[in-house]
């Protein structure tokens, strides 16, 4: 006689876990560098893509891209309304490192596996999202899926965003198989979130120091971006006497300096990060250099001083050198504080109390799709221990039980969030 098969154990969050990381691991990964260059709309990001429809399609979740190309897996009738949704993004900045985003994503899906082994019920339609696009490396603007589906980015201004090959958002849209004359607001797709919770690695030591796992955010820091245009003329390196230059790459240097000082006086961060350099040759005197300015602080008033300061510096060194100067501001991104009643909820549900600060609620000076969600939907954030604190780089980290404890986490948070 033969006795029945006893069905498979559930799949646990911790051993889905890894096995979607080592999934993920070798996509967009450079070789030389270690680092990760998935940049929207190419060939990396279509491959995370694709694994992301495949997790979805592998646990029966509905799946959907929506008009701006954001990814959706659910769990429930996406219609119904009320929905808990969950997720991050799979983008990378240049050189970028495994945790910025993929933590998030990874540890949706690991936490939904975690509530299905614990037999959870849900009262509300589950989600998972990847947002594209969310680092801005390729189009400049960071959180664009997102900002569009918020209408915090028009058609128009979406249309304009051209790659530093010239390939426009859209072009580089069509190219990858989604259509890009969808895009734009999409309320009605927001309507249907009752709360967005992402789980992010943490930017900073701040748990690390604390001596937590887990952390919820309290607060986003305002941001933006500004592109400093230096002009000056093409000259021979070797021939035109030093008085007879005019050379931006010296008012560059002043206000890179500039904006180091300004960041340091106000207790803000200004960071010139990337550059392009006409006609770029070694024996030439620029013509023009452009550099882009990243600059956050606490709050706008501080943001505004920091930023006009080395707009002045710049002006003043640009004036006595013969240099053309333009800044344009090219995004920006207000301050964000978390709803409080979800916040202080989650709290609850991780077994802590916000009101004697038990738990560790930190600010951020990261931008996130949770932060434009904010202004549409109640949304939060999970932070997971980074014990460096180093991000945007291959050295970023966190620590293996740190992961599952940020998948356990969320796990009781979206089933607690679940019920009515
Ligand atoms: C995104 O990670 C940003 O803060 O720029
Ligand atoms: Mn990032
Ligand atoms: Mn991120």
């Amino acid at each position: 006689m033969t006795r029945p098969v006893p069905p498979p154990p559930p799949v646990t969050g911790g051993a889905s876990f890894h096995e979607m990381w080592r999934e993920l691991r070798p996509i967009g990964r450079h070789t030389e560098s270690g680092g990760y260059r998935r940049f929207a709309w190419t060939g990396a990001d279509a491959e995370c893509r694709d694994w992301f429809e495949a997790q979805a399609r592998s646990r029966g979740l509905t799946y959907e891209v929506d008009r701006n190309g954001n990814q959706w897996a659910w769990l429930g009738d996406p219609a119904a309304g009320d929905a808990v949704v969950t997720g991050s993004h799979l983008d990378s900045v240049p050189d970028g490192g495994a945790f910025d985003g993929p933590l998030g994503v990874v540890s949706s899906f690991a936490a939904l596996d975690e509530l299905r082994a614990r037999g959870a019920r849900f009262d509300k339609p589950l989600a998972i999202v990847n947002f594209g696009d969310e680092e801005g490396a390729r189009f400049g603007l960071a959180c664009v899926g997102s900002r569009l589906a918020a209408g915090q980015l028009t058609v128009e201004q979406a249309g304009r965003l051209t790659d530093g090959d010239g390939i426009t958002l859209p072009q580089a849209m069509e190219a990858a198989g989604h259509d890009p004359e969808g895009i734009g607001p999409d309320p009605e797709r927001l309507s249907r979130i009752g709360a967005f919770v992402e789980l992010h690695v943490e930017q900073g030591r701040a748990l690390d120091l604390s001596g937590d796992a887990v952390g919820i955010a309290s607060a986003i820091w305002p941001h933006g971006r500004w592109r400093f245009d230096f002009r000056g003329e093409a000259n021979h390196a070797g021939t035109t006497r030093l008085v007879d230059r005019r050379d931006p790459m010296l008012s560059y240097a002043e206000t890179v300096l500039a904006a180091r000082r300004e960041a340091r006086l106000a207790g803000a961060v200004a960071t010139f990060g990337k550059i392009s350099v006409e006609p770029n040759g070694v024996n030439a005197i620029p013509s023009l250099v452009r550099g882009w300015l990243d600059s956050r602080a606490e709050d706008q008033e501080t943001l505004d001083t920091v930023v006009g300061a080395i707009e002045d510096a710049a002006r003043d060194h640009a004036r006595e050198q013969g240099i053309e100067l333009a800044v344009v501001r090219e995004s920006f991104t207000p301050v964000v504080e978390f709803e409080h009643a979800l916040r202080d909820e989650i709290a609850r549900i991780l077994g802590r109390d916000t009101a004697d600060l038990k738990v560790p609620v930190l600010g951020t000076g990261a931008g996130h799709d949770a932060g434009i969600l904010s202004g549409s939907v109640p949304t939060a954030m999970l932070f997971v221990r980074n014990p460096t604190g180093v991000s945007h780089s291959p050295a970023e980290h966190a620590a293996e039980d740190d992961c599952l404890a940020g998948v356990t986490a969320l796990a009781d948070v979206l089933e607690g969030l679940a019920r009515r």
